[in-house]
């Protein structure tokens, strides 16, 4: 391997590359080397030749298998281990000096108690492994709304994950200097190296995991998951957690939120931000292919998870999708459900947990109507239909770079974002919460967004279907109090001269069959389309007592049959169900008193007033 600086069993004397200029990054570095003692220390260039290269030794080692070079050229499989398949919230903790600053919404642990805990497992923990210096860039290199972090990793999966996740290498040490900052992330899967030892096919330490934020010096330290969100820093726990901690100090927003671009036939185009929690299809909505009945309408992605978005000098909010590429779940995509997400898979990705076919294919459920007869499951195991459980992972995942997404918007590198007309908030509910509704005023919005709810699903370890007040889709993501965090957007919200409107949406409403009211997928593009009517003033709306509703003739029904009936339904607000509704509202609002905006407060006894 083409090292750059090596490093013995013990403290290294380190030699560092000649581009590594930035002196603190150099005493990051050198700490972290004389704690977790690797075996070598490789800096990452982020070339072709070292992606490849890193993948060729993860198939030597087992790690990865190659797929079919015909069906899936440049593709991968990863399959980890079976405790090791999802983010841990109960792992997760922010580690703030006065614990009331990270909020009820978060664990929390002394800092000093949690380094020392963190010193103890990372002593050593590298030892017989790489340690990789990943330097990379969340947004395009040089935005004014983008940021630097590094990771220390000592597995490679995280390596080429993050090089599609994200900017990588050297460029972004260049735009760094010697003087820029950065966010150091530190990732270890737990599970050091004897002399000699085998290593296991996924790496991952067993008794401990611990995915840890330190708000006030901004750092993250990951231990003993080798799994997405748990290792790849970039994301949830830099790009979510930490940010929201900038974005507030520095007047901005960091969110949980896809971004597309709708362009009308006639008239300008529009972007929209919307928050789901995960795994409620943002992949699929950020890469929706209207239906052919609405002609001349089309929908651009941006980003498919993340924003990050600043105030403009013109009084709007401009946002970036600061990632480089999807971590998407597998199962559900399908031809029918997301065309152009399928049409990405095709090549160059790396798929965790997924089924494989005996050609050397990938298969999860959802993908065809019928499953193939004979597979190899997530777990390598043989599997036919009759097996009963199913062949991929629920949080089966693929790993993606946004260049190959076909919808991809011209601008998705816009240094300076772009600008916002509408934020939607969703859940996940089966009840009560109607297609779709619009806030009265940005107060309102704020609202609605505080107290939305989803029910749970596979993308994070535990009960699965259970509904959660989740609010803005933040609740694992938010890195501080939810009191304070709605504070900022009640603020940053007054303080722009065109605040983007707010909307609501339920894509999930069950029938009392259990059968699903709204088609969903492409055909959201017509709740879509009056939003950007909404926006443009060209649609109409009813006021209810829980916002502004489109009546059945406000939106377009071409191609689509939906009687009237079925849609009163489908929008129907139930005073009992909305009785309980805000009753849990005010729970959750109870949890944050300490700290919650008395507006919002005013906002729930209006609602109450107004169902009664
Ligand atoms: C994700 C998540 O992976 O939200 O995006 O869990
Ligand atoms: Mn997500």
């Amino acid at each position: 391997m083409n090292q750059t600086a090596t490093a013995a069993q013990v403290a290294p004397p380190i030699e560092f590359p000649a581009h590594v200029t930035n002196p603190k990054l150099r005493d990051w570095v050198a700490s972290v080397a004389q704690l977790t003692k690797p075996a070598r220390i490789y800096w990452c260039d982020g070339s072709q030749e070292e992606y490849d290269r890193l993948n060729q030794e993860m198939v030597d080692s087992g790690m990865l298998i190659k797929l079919n070079d015909v069906k899936r050229p440049g593709c991968f499989l990863a399959r980890s281990d079976p405790d090791d398949v999802a983010r841990m919230e109960d792992r997760t903790f922010v580690c703030s000096a006065n614990k009331e600053d990270a909020g009820p919404n978060n664990n929390w642990v002394a800092p000093s108690e949690m380094r020392a805990t963190l010193t103890k497992l990372f002593d050593g923990c590298m030892r017989g492994r790489t340690m990789y210096v990943i330097p990379y860039s969340m947004g395009p290199l040089g935005s004014h709304i983008a940021h630097i972090g590094v990771e220390i990793t000592d597995s490679p999966y995280v390596v080429v994950s993050m090089r599609i996740m994200t900017r990588i290498g050297r460029k972004v040490l260049d735009v760094l200097g010697p003087t820029g900052y950065f966010v150091p992330c530190l990732h270890s899967v737990g599970a050091p190296l004897a002399p000699g030892e085998k290593d296991v096919r996924w790496p991952s330490n067993k008794e401990q995991k611990y995915i840890v934020h330190f708000p006030e010096d901004k750092s993250i330290w990951s231990f003993g998951s080798g799994y997405g969100g748990n290792a790849l820093l970039g994301k949830k726990c830099f790009a979510l957690r930490i940010a929201s901690i900038m974005a507030r100090e520095q007047g901005w927003l960091a969110e949980h939120m896809l971004i597309l671009g709708i362009q009308p036939p006639i008239g300008k185009k529009h972007y929209i931000a919307a928050a789901f929690p995960s795994a409620c299809g943002k992949t699929n909505l950020a890469m929706l292919i209207p239906p052919k009945a609405l002609k001349g309408w089309k929908v651009t992605t941006i980003g498919e998870d993340i924003a990050w978005i600043k105030p403009g000098k013109d009084g709007r909010l401009y946002a970036i999708n600061p990632e480089a590429g999807a971590f998407g779940v597998a199962p559900g995509t399908s031809e029918e459900t997301n065309p152009n997400c399928l049409a990405a898979l095709r090549e160059n990705t790396i798929f965790t947990n997924v089924a494989m076919t005996p050609d050397g294919d990938v298969w999860w459920e959802g993908l065809t109507k019928q499953p193939p007869k004979d597979l190899t499951d997530w777990q390598g195991n043989r599997w036919t239909p009759d097996s009963g459980k199913p062949a991929a992972h629920p949080n089966a995942r693929f790993t993606v770079a946004a260049e190959q997404i076909p919808s991809l918007d011209p601008d998705w590198e816009n240094p300076g974002g772009v600008p916002i007309s509408a934020f939607l908030f969703g859940g996940r509910r089966t009840t009560t919460v109607p297609l779709v509704s619009e806030a009265y005023d940005w107060t309102h919005g704020v609202y609605m967004a505080a107290t939305m709810a989803s029910e749970t699903t596979a993308a994070i370890v535990g009960k699965v279907g259970v509904v959660r007040r989740d609010p803005f889709a933040m609740l694992p993501f938010c890195g501080y109090h939810f009191g304070d965090y709605f504070q900022h957007w009640l603020k940053l919200g007054r303080a722009l001269g065109k605040p983007p409107k707010v909307f609501s949406v339920n894509w999930f409403r069950r029938d009392e069959n259990g059968r699903f009211m709204w088609p969903g997928f492409g055909e959201n593009m017509r709740v879509l389309k009056w939003i950007v009517e909404r926006c443009d003033g060209k649609a109409a709306a009813q006021d209810t007592p829980i916002g502004r509703m489109p009546r059945y003739e406000d939106l377009d029904w071409d191609g689509l049959n939906v009687t009237r009936e079925d849609y009163e339904k489908l929008t129907n607000v139930d005073p009992k169900a909305w009785r309980e509704e805000v009753k849990d509202h005010s729970r959750l609002f109870e949890q944050l008193k300490s700290r919650l905006p008395n507006e919002l407060a005013d906002k729930r006894n209006e609602l109450e007033q107004a169902i009664k």
